[in-house]
């Protein structure tokens, strides 16, 4: 990376700092020295202007809308390749070769079962408990069931341990539905696809053949493409720090999954979809981007708007068009898609909306075709989960074999009583 550098004048001090550049993007003013040199931190909660890492993952543009993993960009990736083939991508930076893609593919496959143990697991949970948090349970529980996959030291045990947790997040998914519909647990077939499988355990039974829809397939392929990874996000950033720590893989994911949960992040697309059958009509969208509008109102438009994102969402733009195609797949129609079309357009032609650059992200779209696929909203976090897993896993993985890494330590401001005598209670 090229060097040159930054000079900083505080408290009296001038600190020189180096800044260093990637390949693409901003260059980064590297403050490491900064604590040591001027006694002072820097102060960025949200993290807003903060690069936490190095990372040859995914890269996005905001400003541009460009999304690229391993330099392919996300249109390109959601049109010509599979969600094998981008995990394979995400993991080992190149696209694989067609005896790669073939190994890793029947690697995965062969371990998308459970040990049978995790069912009786489940069978704790209440029948209406909400599927993330069975999701955000059972994989925190893996640990207790791979020991022989948790020494992170080991690039085997990584291997493995990244495998297992791809691999079995559609099946810990699959049979969070089941559990909460009251029906029996699909076993995984391991003539399927991927994804075909994951339909097949979740939406097959035993009294019959279930038939896998191509064109069903082929779309909920491409949304996990959409979701797969997306640089330092919150739930990333929790992986990692969790990762820092030399936690085991399971518990870091699990870690990724429960900030994934937040209506701010993975939870927009339930929000999203609740908030349109509550909008319900075309003429009540006004009413409701007034309230999105108004500084005392709290209510957002869910899965408008992003921090990174200052320009429609690349991921956005595939998952409309893949409404479309869902739609003809199935013979079905959504009045609230054409309430989303009316909504998106309303809102971006309204000043508020083009002046704070809030357009729609990936979760705006995605709740529709899931609905349509067959998906109670409580499941949509769900496959957000599966998806991005991949994604927690490659980031992970960067990060614990980089030899420099170091326990993520962030410190404050502090704002609390300075030191003071303890007063006993009989003086209170
Ligand atoms: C995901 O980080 C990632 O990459 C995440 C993700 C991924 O793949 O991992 O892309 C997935 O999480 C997508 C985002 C899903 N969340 C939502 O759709 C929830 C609704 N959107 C927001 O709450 C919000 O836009 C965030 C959380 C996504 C981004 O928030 P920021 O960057 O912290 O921006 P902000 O809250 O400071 O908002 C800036 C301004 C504010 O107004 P002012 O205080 O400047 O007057 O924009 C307003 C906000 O009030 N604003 C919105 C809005 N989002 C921001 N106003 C109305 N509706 C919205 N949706």
């Amino acid at each position: 990376m090229s060097e040159n550098q930054a000079s900083l004048t505080a408290g009296g001090n001038s600190v020189d700092m180096p800044i260093k550049s990637g390949t693409i993007g901003p260059d980064v003013i590297d403050i490491r020295k900064l604590y040591g040199q001027t006694g002072m931190f820097t102060y960025d909660p949200g993290f807003t202007s903060t690069a936490s890492c190095d990372s040859a993952i995914t890269y996005i543009d905001g400003d541009e809308g460009v999304l690229l993993h391993r330099g392919y960009p996300i249109g390109q990736l959601a049109e010509h390749s599979s969600f094998m083939e981008v995990s394979y991508l995400l993991l080992n930076g190149e696209l694989p070769s067609q005896q790669e893609l073939a190994d890793f593919t029947r690697t995965i496959t062969r371990h998308t079962m459970l040990h049978e143990q995790l069912a009786t697991f489940y069978r704790g949970f209440r029948r209406d408990a909400h599927p993330m948090a069975v999701m955000c349970g059972v994989v925190g529980a893996l640990s207790a069931f791979y020991h022989d996959s948790t020494d992170i030291a080991d690039p085997v045990h990584r291997k493995i341990s990244s495998h297992r947790l791809i691999a079995k997040m559609p099946t810990i998914a699959a049979m969070a539905y089941k559990y909460s519909v009251g029906q029996p647990f699909i076993y995984p077939d391991n003539k399927l696809s991927y994804t075909g499988n994951f339909l097949k355990m979740t939406f097959g039974v035993p009294a019959e053949e279930y038939e896998v829809i191509p064109a069903v397939e082929k779309a909920m392929d491409r949304i996990f493409i959409l979701h797969a990874d997306h640089e330092q996000n919150a739930s990333t950033s929790t992986v990692r720090l969790a990762g820092s720590s030399g936690a085991n893989p399971f518990a870091c994911i699990a870690a990724g999954i429960a900030c994934l949960w937040g209506p701010a992040h993975g939870g927009a697309n339930e929000a999203a979809l609740n908030m349109l059958k509550e909008i319900g009509t075309p003429d009540r969208i006004q009413h409701y981007i007034d309230r999105a509008k108004d500084k005392n109102d709290p209510f957002r438009l869910m899965g408008f708007g992003h921090r990174v994102y200052k320009n429609y969402d690349p991921r956005a733009t595939v998952m409309q068009q893949t409404v479309r195609e869902v739609f003809d797949a199935l013979k079905v129609n959504d009045p609230l898609f054409e309430t989303a079309l009316r909504l998106e357009e309303i809102a971006l032609s309204d000043p508020y909306f083009a002046e704070k650059k809030l357009f729609p992200n990936v979760d705006f779209y995605s709740g529709i075709i899931l609905s349509a696929i067959g998906f109670p909203t409580t499941m949509f976090t769900v496959l957000f989960a599966l998806a991005r897993t991949v994604g927690w896993v490659a980031q992970w993985n960067e990060m614990i074999s980089d030899p420099g890494q170091k326990i993520g330590r962030p410190r404050q401001l502090y704002t609390g009583p300075t030191a003071r005598d303890y007063v006993p209670l009989s003086d209170r």
